[in-house]
């Protein structure tokens, strides 16, 4: 490609592909972006940016002229000869990925020499393999197959795109893996270049790893509520341990979004395909299906029954900096409450538009004390950095009971004491005793 930057075709404009285009136009490709959905594309040529997502606004103004947004693959086939595929791959009743957006890009590409699929949706193992097996069926032997997965945080997915703690590109060692590995180099990365079956298993086994981690803790401070230690200053410690690390030692009211639940249950199912039961997989998946439903038993411990109690949940995405209500904590928790009797109100600073299709019945506040008002308890969902900075006088002047339910342990204890509310978290054992 001779000095200038390599074109390249995005295909799927959600969370990944909208990133992973800007990013490489940011750094100096062409780059042809592809969906099915007439009106986000509309959108998106009149430069409106449909999700939310810090960064991403700013990096695609200012990178227009080399986005382009269609509707026609064949803009993307013109001009570029890598095609990352980034398209939804969510669960099916199965809890297998289900792949029918993949397939449907796979028949789209014509037989082409030129051309090379990399595929950053998260797919199973063996996915790269039997795509190939198909392309082979429809004579389109010649064209190229990368895996490169996405490893990137909503919430800070613009900043993971330019700092990667790794890149993976799993390919045949042909032209098209040399292509990535060029696309990236000005990340200056760490790399793993890999055959694709391994590439593909890296994405998944990072999933369930950490989505392991947050389970344990969650276990561990389950197990702290009984025995009176607090769960922070257990973390604390174990966390300085370089084996362990502090990160995904959170405890909280369990894991949700687009990934972990579904890629973690997406490996559980893939290995017992092949015949290999995941027990640890198992655990994991139950231990945070438990772990969103504990939040009532800690309501009823302290209001008792919960039939006509109102509660205010404060924030609904699966994590702050996100519009994404994707397996959100939230879902359950209003689903739980309603079928126990509770009126809710809910409010989040971003996902309210994303959520009111989701969750029905409750009261969509204006901001967090409207939320509050007349509450018997408030539970912190998400740990927006407006929750944690609240004025906890106020809100006990909304509120009609006194208990804040720290869903994220993210809250200030002395301030909601001093306020003269109940504080409770999760696993804090300690401090539960002492107030
Ligand atoms: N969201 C994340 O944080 C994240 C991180 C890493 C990996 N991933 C993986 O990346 C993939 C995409 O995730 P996402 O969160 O961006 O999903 P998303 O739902 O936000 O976006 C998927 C997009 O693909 C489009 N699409 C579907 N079929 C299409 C087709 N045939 N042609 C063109 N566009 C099509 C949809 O309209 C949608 O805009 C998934 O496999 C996911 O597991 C997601």
């Amino acid at each position: 490609m001779s000095g200038a930057r390599e074109p390249i075709g995005v295909i799927g404009t959600g969370y990944v592909g909208l990133v992973t285009a800007a990013g490489f136009a940011h750094l100096g490709s062409e780059v042809y972006c592809i969906g099915i959905d007439a009106d986000k594309i509309a959108r998106l040529q009149a430069g409106e940016i449909p999700i939310y997502e810090p960064g991403l606004a700013e990096m695609v103004e200012a990178n227009r002229d080399r986005l382009h947004f269609s509707t026609q693959i064949d803009d993307a086939l013109e001009h570029a000869r890598l095609l990352f595929v980034a398209v939804g791959t969510p669960p099916t009743y199965s809890g297998d990925a289900d792949l029918s957006a993949v397939r449907a890009v796979v028949e789209a590409i014509p037989a082409s020499d030129r051309h090379a699929l990399v595929m950053k949706s998260t797919v199973p193992a063996g996915t790269g393999a039997s795509i190939k097996r198909v392309l082979a069926e429809r004579g389109k032997t010649e064209l190229a197959y990368v895996s490169c997965p996405e490893f990137l945080k909503e919430g800070s997915a613009v900043k993971d795109f330019l700092n990667p703690d790794r890149v993976v590109i799993g390919d045949e060692g042909d032209w098209a893996g040399d292509a990535v590995v060029e696309l990236y180099a000005p990340l200056d990365a760490a790399l793993v270049r890999t055959d694709i079956a391994s590439a593909e298993m890296v994405k998944l086994a990072s999933n369930a790893f950490l989505a392991t981690k947050i389970s344990f803790i969650n276990e561990i401070a389950n197990v702290c509520e009984e025995t009176g230690a607090d769960v922070i200053e257990v973390a604390r410690g174990m966390g300085l341990d370089e084996r362990i690390g502090h990160k995904f030692l959170q405890a909280g009211i369990g894991f949700g979004g687009s990934c972990f639940p579904k890629d973690v249950n997406a490996l559980k199912q893939l290995a017992g395909n092949s015949g290999y039961h995941f027990q640890l997989l198992n655990a994991v998946i139950e231990v945070n299906e438990l772990q969103k439903r504990r939040v009532i038993g800690k309501l009823q411990k302290h209001l008792g029954s919960l039939v006509g109690r109102t509660i205010c949940l404060l924030g609904l995405a699966f994590k702050p900096n996100t519009d994404d209500m994707r397996e959100a904590s939230s879902l359950v928790l209003t689903a739980r409450l309603q079928a126990d009797g509770a009126k809710v109100r809910v409010y989040d600073p971003v996902a309210e538009h994303e959520a009111r299709t989701l969750i029905p019945a409750v009261h969509f506040a204006s901001d967090a004390l409207d939320a509050a008002d007349g509450a018997d308890a408030v539970v912190l969902v998400t740990e927006w950095e407006e929750f944690v900075a609240l004025d906890w006088a106020q809100v006990a002047g909304r509120m009609a009971g006194k208990l804040v339910l720290d869903g994220r342990n993210a809250l200030d204890v002395g301030a909601i004491r001093a306020a003269g509310l109940t504080y409770e978290g999760i696993g804090r054992g300690t401090l539960t005793q002492v107030s």
